[in-house]
């Protein structure tokens, strides 16, 4: 008998949400449903992508939605909806518009899908993943924010064009907020177990980290809008590590009550992600620059959790 298929909500059907949506029915990975306030861009990129499974012969399911009340009992939702970065705009800019639209989203999540694990991707993504939680007001291991897998992702790449090894052999990590304050922990990042220190000066680490800081502005230079595949990849990845149960260690953003000495904020650490969603919050041992910098990131985010009026 065929397993219970996974239903993954993604909402907002822009380039994050398809990619994504892609990327899920491919690797099949569960039942996909999108959705989207224009409705005809749900509706056509789903028929898109069941046009390109039958193509491919693929077996993955997805559907459209005009209504949240059609997909019933997500177990994740990934909510991408709201308006993108573009040139010239810091992520904190979207706050009040991306506020009004997350409001408007919470109410109907809860109703129809009360137990779902939340994924927020939507900027600024540690103060809405804050706002999703005192919104939605269920336990923080079920909500969290796509952040850090992104930014450790890119690290990793410039660290592997940098010193021309693959990527495969890094472990790079990058905490804190989803902005210019995030933290590239040199530290913790090594190549294959050498850290960083010892193969790079620290004229050229001081470049990499800069380089990952303004990683998602340079893309937007040359877009004219944000980056997606490797967010969505990004996405994929803990989705992935919760429906598989992996128990994978991956930075996310996630509510801190007391962790890291911080309270009340949301910030990018590394959690184990597995089928309850964030089942730990790992708390490495930061000197004290380190721990100066994290609370400044923190400062940050307080500054846009303050703008919400919550
Ligand atoms: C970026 C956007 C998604 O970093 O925040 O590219």
């Amino acid at each position: 008998m065929e397993k219970k298929k996974v239903k993954i909500a993604i909402i907002g059907a822009g380039k994050v949400g398809a990619t994504l949506a892609m990327r899920v029915v491919e690797d099949n990975l569960g039942e996909v449903f999108l959705l989207d306030i224009n409705k005809d861009l749900a509706q056509g990129k789903v028929l898109d992508l069941r046009d390109s499974l039958a193509t491919l012969n693929y077996g993955g399911k997805i559907n459209y939605c005009k209504d949240y009340s059609e997909v019933e009992d997500s177990d994740i939702v990934v909510l991408t909806a709201g308006f993108p970065r573009q040139a010239g705009m810091s992520r904190e800019d979207l706050l009040i518009k991306n506020k009004e639209i997350i409001q408007s989203i919470i109410p109907r999540i809860k109703k129809y899908s009360p137990k779902a694990i939340i994924i927020v991707v939507t900027n600024p993504l540690d103060v809405l993943t804050y706002f999703v939680y005192k919104l939605s007001k269920v336990s923080r291991q079920r909500i969290m924010g796509m952040s850090g897998v992104l930014d450790s992702g890119r690290f990793s790449a410039l660290i592997a064009e940098e010193v021309g090894v693959s990527r495969q052999n890094i472990q790079a990590m990058v905490l804190g907020m989803h902005g210019d304050l995030m933290l590239p922990l040199v530290r913790y990042s090594t190549i294959y177990g050498v850290p960083l220190r010892q193969l790079l000066s620290q004229k050229r680490i001081e470049e990499l980290t800069k380089k990952v800081r303004s990683r998602g502005a340079e893309i937007i230079s040359y877009l004219a809008s944000s980056a997606y595949y490797a967010p969505s990849a990004a996405i994929f990845l803990m989705l992935k590590a919760i429906i598989n149960d992996e128990k994978r260690v991956l930075v996310a953003s996630v509510y801190l009550d007391g962790e890291y000495n911080l309270k009340d904020v949301c910030l990018g650490v590394p959690v184990k992600l597995g089928r309850d969603g964030v089942e730990e919050i790992i708390e490495l041992k930061l000197n004290k620059e380190e721990k100066r910098l994290l609370q400044k990131s923190a400062e940050k985010v307080r500054d846009g959790i303050r703008k919400l009026n919550i």
